[in-house]
């Protein structure tokens, strides 16, 4: 089987092509990215508007490119798959009608796919990993703890209430005048300063629930900035550290539960996936690998460019999709939310 995927949701145009061989297994034969970072930095986070617009720039660009360095033609492939939501709404309709367009004019089976189903089944392309798992996805626009039981079978555990966790970073630095996109700053700043000089709040610790709330610990940090301004670079320095800190007890914590919550449901998971572009953070990494040994499980974290977002895993939940002969029609609709589960209507968070 061989799929092309496209990704619109949030600030990466993307195009893959990936392929299935006989056993099955998937292979990348192309993943074309290109990230809108430098458009939004001066804004300090993503602007959907310029988003959108930047999309439709590039979309037809980059389809081309991705055909032409796998050496294929529409003709050859076995379906098309669009990430259909959710995101932002502009963006998710220049991918989608990209997408819907190809299939149509080919006559070839389309997929609208979930973007975060695509994040939840990406270790079973890198890595093969077999139902049922846990998935912790961390990034710019999403905070969840899933059970992945089966390919559109999902659990959500846990969300966050307010801030993703990408995003309380990206707060955070803005606050501490670092560039955009914050989080690899903090993360720079951090490994200079003193974890213990501030005593930051660890929200949701030990609340049964396995959700995530980040709003009462950005306030605390900006009432400390606003405390002791002007900083000096070991204020910055200690502040990130100390944020980091806690960010790190809160996610531990929050995976615990939502281990807990796991064995309660599902039985026991293959594995802990850890997926998003907060994963990059190191001290969050280590913090899970040390989690994950501690409780005889098996961290599988995907290649970093794989975590985010990326036309690949669009591609690979395209097939994992048509492989179970599931395809959606013309009358798909772009949906700016889309939870992973029916149950999962109780988040507040707007992007999820
Ligand atoms: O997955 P991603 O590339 O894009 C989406 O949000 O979909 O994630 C980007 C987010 C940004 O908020 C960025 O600040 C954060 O991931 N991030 C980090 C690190 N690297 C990227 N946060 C903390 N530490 C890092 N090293
Ligand atoms: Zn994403």
């Amino acid at each position: 089987m061989i799929v092309l995927g496209i990704e619109t949701t949030c600030d990466e145009t993307a195009a893959a092509i990936v392929r299935t061989g006989p056993d099955g297994v998937g292979e990348i034969v192309c993943d074309e990215v290109m990230s809108q970072i430098a458009l939004h930095a001066a804004f300090g986070g993503v602007v959907p508007e310029i988003a959108a617009r930047a999309h439709v720039e590039v979309i037809d660009k980059l389809v081309r490119r991705a055909l032409k360095k796998a050496g294929v033609k529409i003709a050859d492939l076995d379906g098309i798959a669009a990430a259909g939501g959710p995101g932002l709404i502009g963006g998710v309709m220049v991918g989608l009608t990209m997408g819907k367009g190809l299939a149509l004019a080919g006559s070839k089976p389309f997929v609208a796919v979930n973007h975060l189903e695509a994040h939840a089944l990406t270790a079973r392309l890198t890595d093969g990993i077999e139902f049922p798992y846990l998935l912790l996805l961390i990034s710019g626009g999403h905070t969840q703890l899933i059970a992945v039981k089966g390919v559109g079978d999902y659990a959500r555990l846990g969300t966050t209430l307010d801030d993703a966790l990408g995003e309380a970073f990206d707060k955070v630095a803005k606050m501490l005048g670092l560039p955009y996109p914050g989080g690899p700053q903090v993360e720079i700043e951090a490994a200079k300063g003193d974890p213990a000089r501030f005593e930051f709040p660890r929200p949701m610790l030990r609340r049964p629930n396995a959700d995530f709330s980040l709003s009462g610990l950005k306030t605390a940090v900006r009432l400390e900035v606003e405390r002791r301004a002007p900083l000096n670079r070991q204020d910055v320095a200690d502040l990130c550290a100390s944020f980091q800190a806690s960010i790190v007890d809160v996610i531990i914590d929050r995976t615990r539960v939502g281990l807990r919550l796991f064995h309660e449901k599902c039985g026991t998971p293959t594995a802990l996936v850890i997926a998003g572009g907060v994963a990059a953070n190191s001290a969050i990494r280590g913090a899970l690998n040390r989690f994950a040994r501690e409780t005889g499980l098996r961290a599988v974290q995907p290649p970093l460019a794989l975590c985010t977002d990326n036309g690949a895993m669009i591609a690979w939940a395209g097939i994992e999709r048509l492989r179970l002969g599931l395809t959606d029609d013309m009358n798909f609709a772009p949906r700016a939310r889309w939870p992973l589960d029916a149950g999962a209507a109780r988040g507040h968070n707007p992007k999820a």
